[in-house]
């Protein structure tokens, strides 16, 4: 898409400022799906090859981080085709990204509670994380039985935990540690986070790390999302003056 400034002269993204990490909530491929009157499944195999334009979207104009929600700790409750249908899609892209990726910068990590992943999937996660560690690209964080209240509850655990243990004083628990014991550990919080489909709600993504990030609620459904929608949100997001809760 040509990008215009406010004296309509052309500019690249090269002019604005980026944000270093993106959150994108996928929403809106059964909507897509049913206004096709197609299957709730179709919507997300479509969804998935939005995934794979913009993940790689992102990582050719040099965004940092990209954490995309593709499956909540809430999204069990699914009819149980369509929760095999996301999981197969998730394998054939953990398969696919093994030898995609070979030769990329990416980073591959998996966020969320995978304790509960059959052993074949687990050792997918495991293989992409462990190739694609030392890499020096982007890091694409793949959200997967993710939900940000379980994610605080088991750092309040291991917290606890180190504390009865004896190795951490009361006195010690503080912001920084609470962000050091999330699975997001080491990563800047998310700046901006997209939402697509039109809703207005963060549905338990990123809880901790959103505190201070901009939204974007964008009236398109996933699957329809393409590079222009995303140009669209980084233009939105420079504009944006972030406080901090300062003036
Ligand atoms: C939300 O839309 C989407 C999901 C719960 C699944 C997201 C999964 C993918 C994009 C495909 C697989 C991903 C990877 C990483 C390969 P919704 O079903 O809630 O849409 P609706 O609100 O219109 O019903």
């Amino acid at each position: 898409m040509a990008l215009f400034n406010k004296n309509k002269e052309k500019f690249s993204l090269n002019d604005i400022i980026l944000p270093e990490h993106i959150g994108i909530i996928m929403d809106g491929n059964g909507r897509w799906a049913k206004k096709r009157g197609l299957p709730r499944t179709a919507g997300h195999t479509a969804g998935a090859q939005t995934f794979r334009r913009i993940a790689r979207y992102c990582s050719d104009i040099g965004i940092k981080y990209l954490t995309v929600y593709a499956f909540s700790t809430e999204n069990w409750k699914r009819p149980k085709e369509e929760v095999d249908a996301i999981m197969k899609l998730f394998k054939e892209y953990m398969i696919e990204a093994i030898s995609d990726f070979q030769d990329d910068s990416i980073v591959v990590k998996f966020i969320g509670d995978r304790t509960v992943f059959p052993p074949d999937m687990l050792e997918l996660i495991e293989k992409n994380e462990q190739d694609s560690k030392d890499r020096d690209g982007m890091v694409l964080n793949i959200a997967m039985n993710y939900g940000g209240r379980d994610e605080i509850v088991n750092a309040v655990k291991t917290i606890a935990q180190d504390v009865k243990d004896g190795k951490l004083d009361v006195s010690d628990i503080n912001a920084q540690l609470i962000s050091d014991s999330i699975y997001t550990k080491g990563q800047p919080d998310p700046d901006l986070i997209i939402r697509p489909s039109g809703e207005y709600r963060t549905s338990n993504f990123l809880l901790w790390q959103s505190a201070y990030s901009e939204y974007c609620i964008m009236d398109v459904l996933w699957p329809d999302f393409k590079s222009e929608h995303l140009d669209k949100a980084l233009i939105e997001y420079a504009k944006r003056n972030r406080r901090f809760g300062g003036i």
